[in-house]
């Protein structure tokens, strides 16, 4: 990459995270664009980082709430995608938050203070998958192991038909062979400056499979 590319990049970068700490600050007023090591490596956590604003815009195209639906983010890390259907997409219904780790969690709750329609769960999401939720949102939260648990612990639980996202689906491969989870779609998100495109994966549940 030539030099006049490289501060064409630096600019977008500084304008990009600008931009993404607006959203973030209309609630609890902090920025949550750094990522934090995980403490839980050993139970097969993934650190926490916050899903790109870029991403969110074409998922939520797709994927349309109604103030009915129960919107689940599996590993929710300091809440970026609860927010983001706050402010940005004025969702009505309810929004659950099941985070590992106790400290992220404890922040989490915090920045939540005051909006009855979230609640924050600090909890393995293995054994704490809301029963009615309607969508259930992953971004690469935990590695294969625990995503087949999840997975298993999931068709035993959830009661209703329901949606799975899976951002960054680096563990596609533990839903082969699972008869109630069918693939919806699979696309990819172009962004500027970066050299590959992220991926997602929308997956319908059905029970009654
Ligand atoms: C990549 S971050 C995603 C944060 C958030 N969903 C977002 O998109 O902005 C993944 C989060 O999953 C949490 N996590 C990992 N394993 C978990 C588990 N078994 N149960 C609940 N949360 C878990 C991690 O602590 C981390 O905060």
């Amino acid at each position: 990459m030539g030099i006049l590319q490289k501060i064409k990049r630096k600019i977008f970068q500084i304008n990009f995270e600008r931009k993404e700490v607006q959203i973030d600050k209309k609630i609890g007023g902090l920025a949550l664009n750094k990522r934090l090591e995980t403490k839980h490596q050993s139970e097969g956590a993934k650190d926490t980082q916050s899903t790109d604003y870029r991403l969110l815009g074409p998922i939520f195209e797709k994927v349309v709430l109604t103030s009915k639906d129960k919107f689940v983010d599996v590993g929710c890390g300091q809440g970026r995608v609860l927010s983001y259907l706050l402010t940005e997409k004025d969702f009505k219904g309810e929004l659950v938050g099941i985070e590992l780790s106790t400290e992220v969690a404890v922040f989490t709750k915090k920045r939540f203070d005051g909006y009855s329609q979230v609640e924050i769960i600090n909890k393995n999401a293995v054994e704490s998958i809301p029963a009615d939720g309607s969508v259930f949102y992953l971004f690469n939260p935990f590695d294969g192991t625990v995503l087949k648990a999840f997975l298993d612990s999931f068709e035993k639980t959830v009661k209703n038909p329901a949606l799975l996202i899976y951002a960054v689906p680096v563990h596609h491969t533990e839903f082969d062979g699972r008869e109630k989870f069918s693939l919806v779609e699979t696309f990819a998100v172009k962004r500027e400056f970066m050299e590959y495109d992220a991926q997602i994966a929308i997956y319908k549940f059905d029970p009654q499979l």
